[in-house]
């Protein structure tokens, strides 16, 4: 199956060097939207904890036969991007009922890439890898999501050089909203060094996941987005409502979408894909 679009992708990275912000949750429900509104989209598992590939069907991506990762494509010379591209799944790959999700694919995600940094770290040119690796694929698709790894290093300093738009995801609260700090200093950094090679990302979107529905969980849904408010005005996406189907779904391996297709948090995700200029297509 051959993926087909109409214009170069917009390429979206999903940031924040805190661990546990909801990037993955939201690369690949988002994404997951996304090709639902007939969009073809791409995700691209940047993360060594494989995240995004284990929640489209692919638990242990570095076992599958003469299969490509991202580290292939990251270490080895004339390997392409494509050849590590696979239809994402809903439902486990092993499993005789998981199917192809229509419009949506995956760059699978690999375990070494742990050693990524080290890998880039001496190489001329280093910021460049994924804009690189992207560009013989960007014709290809409407949309890319890049799941970044929690952290702000050469790995995620080249996502956001090859992206139209940052996102940072955060669990409400004053310490994350604080951390934003550094990722938008980061964006600037980028944008200042290599403008001249084509970046020019902003931090399009402030993400609240995991947001609280009850008093007795803490701050409240309002509280959370109020504050984010203050701060960042209308880069506050609508925010991702507390939802025990965002781990059941991920152990299900099944996008929200199709694991809990009434829920509120898959209505949080239509929402989301709404505010950033997204619909269905005709
Ligand atoms: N809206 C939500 N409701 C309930 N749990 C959530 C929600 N969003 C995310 N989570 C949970 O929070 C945890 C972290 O989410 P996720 O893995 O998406 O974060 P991450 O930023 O990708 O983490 P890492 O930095 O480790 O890659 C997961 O267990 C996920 O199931
Ligand atoms: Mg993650």
């Amino acid at each position: 199956m051959t993926p087909q679009a109409t214009t170069s992708a917009r390429v979206i990275s999903m940031t924040n060097q805190v661990g546990g912000s909801g990037k993955s949750t939201s690369a690949v429900n988002l994404g997951a939207q996304l090709a639902e509104f007939g969009l073809t989209t791409l995700i691209v598992d940047a993360d060594d904890q494989c995240d995004a590939s284990v929640a489209l069907g692919y638990e242990y991506p570095d076992q599958l036969d003469d299969q490509k990762t991202i580290y292939h494509c990251l270490t080895q010379r004339g390997t392409k991007l494509a050849e590590a591209i696979v239809p994402a799944l809903c439902g486990p790959h092993e499993d005789e009922s998981s199917r192809a999700i229509e419009n949506l694919y995956l760059v699978l995600g690999s375990g070494e890439m742990e050693n990524a940094e080290q890998y880039l770290t001496p190489l001329t040119g280093r910021e460049m890898w994924l804009k690189n690796l992207l560009e013989p694929v960007k014709n290809d698709y409407d949309v890319i999501i890049v799941d970044c790894p929690g952290s702000l290093g050469i790995v995620v300093i080249g996502a956001i050089l090859a992206s139209d738009d940052v996102i940072a995801c955060i669990k409400p609260g004053y310490k994350e909203l604080r951390g934003l700090t550094r990722i938008e200093q980061k964006i600037e950094l980028v944008k200042d060094t290599f403008g001249a090679n084509g970046a020019h990302a902003d931090l399009t979107g402030v993400l609240l996941v995991d947001v609280p529905t009850h008093r007795s969980q803490g701050a409240v849904w309002d509280d959370g987005k109020k504050m984010a408010q203050e701060a960042y005005g209308d880069l506050v996406l609508p925010p991702v409502r507390r939802s025990t189907k965002i781990p059941e779904s991920y152990a299900h391996q099944k996008p929200l979408i199709y694991f809990d297709r009434a829920g509120e948090a898959t209505a949080d995700y239509l929402a989301v894909a709404k505010a950033l200029g997204f619909k269905r297509q005709q």
